[in-house]
């Protein structure tokens, strides 16, 4: 077989780890692995000086998901709104710096699945214990739609809800695996999304946990 038709192989079909969504949007399977012992790492570092806390929702419902941040700038939630601030209003610090593997594998899988230059601002912990959920919702309080929404996941699997533009749109049901990077931008940064409620069960690193890093560059 000569290299021109491996080339022309190459292109035509995407490897399997790579699954596209729709346009913008595609899960990269296992890109995070090699990573793992990196993330939680830093997961537990970063959670240590900004713990874990439910957020409570301008409607006044508190998230089932338990929540921390990452970066120069962190995503909050209180009765008046949400917002990204650069203070943890829990502890009144700066939120902890984003540890360099954590902006590393963003700007990778970003560029994977074809999004060039991504350097987050903003990286949200989430902590789902089984049964916690995520509604559908749209990533909309960035100043900056131009660049796609990295999004790893660890430990106990998920059902990722993959929706349109409007909330009553019908969601394709991604299943996501530990190591798993779903990355959606373009004419998908807004599409709705979120997490059915996580089912029972133990992962071998994790134990009865799912974490989700969400990267977002705000502006
Ligand atoms: C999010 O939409 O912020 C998180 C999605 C996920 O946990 O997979
Ligand atoms: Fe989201």
């Amino acid at each position: 077989m000569t290299a021109d038709l491996f080339a022309d192989l190459f292109n035509e079909a995407p490897p399997d780890w790579r699954e596209d969504l729709a346009p913008g949007a595609v899960v990269l399977r296992g890109f995070a692995l090699p990573m793992v012992p990196a993330l939680l790492a830093g997961v537990e570092a970063v959670t240590a000086s900004a713990p874990f806390r439910h957020l409570v929702t301008p409607g006044g419902q508190t998230m089932s998901v338990a929540m921390s941040n990452t970066g120069a700038l962190g995503w909050v939630s209180d009765r008046r709104g949400y917002r990204y601030d650069a203070t943890d209003p829990q502890t009144g610090r700066p939120w902890p710096a984003m540890p360099a593997a954590f902006a590393q594998l963003a700007l990778d899988a970003a560029h994977a699945a074809g999004f060039d230059g991504f350097t987050p601002q903003a990286c949200l912990i989430n902590r789902y214990a089984i049964g916690a959920r995520l509604s559908l919702h749209q990533d909309k309080d960035e100043l900056d739609y131009d660049h796609p929404i990295v999004s790893v996941s660890l430990g106990l699997p998920a059902v990722f809800l993959f929706g349109g533009f409007e909330r009553s749109d019908r969601q394709a049901r991604i299943p996501i695996a530990h190591g798993d990077v779903v990355v959606w931008g373009g004419p998908s940064r807004l599409r709705y999304h979120g997490v059915q409620p996580i089912k029972p069960g133990v992962h071998p690193l994790l134990g009865d946990v799912r974490i989700n890093l969400t990267f977002r560059k705000v502006r």
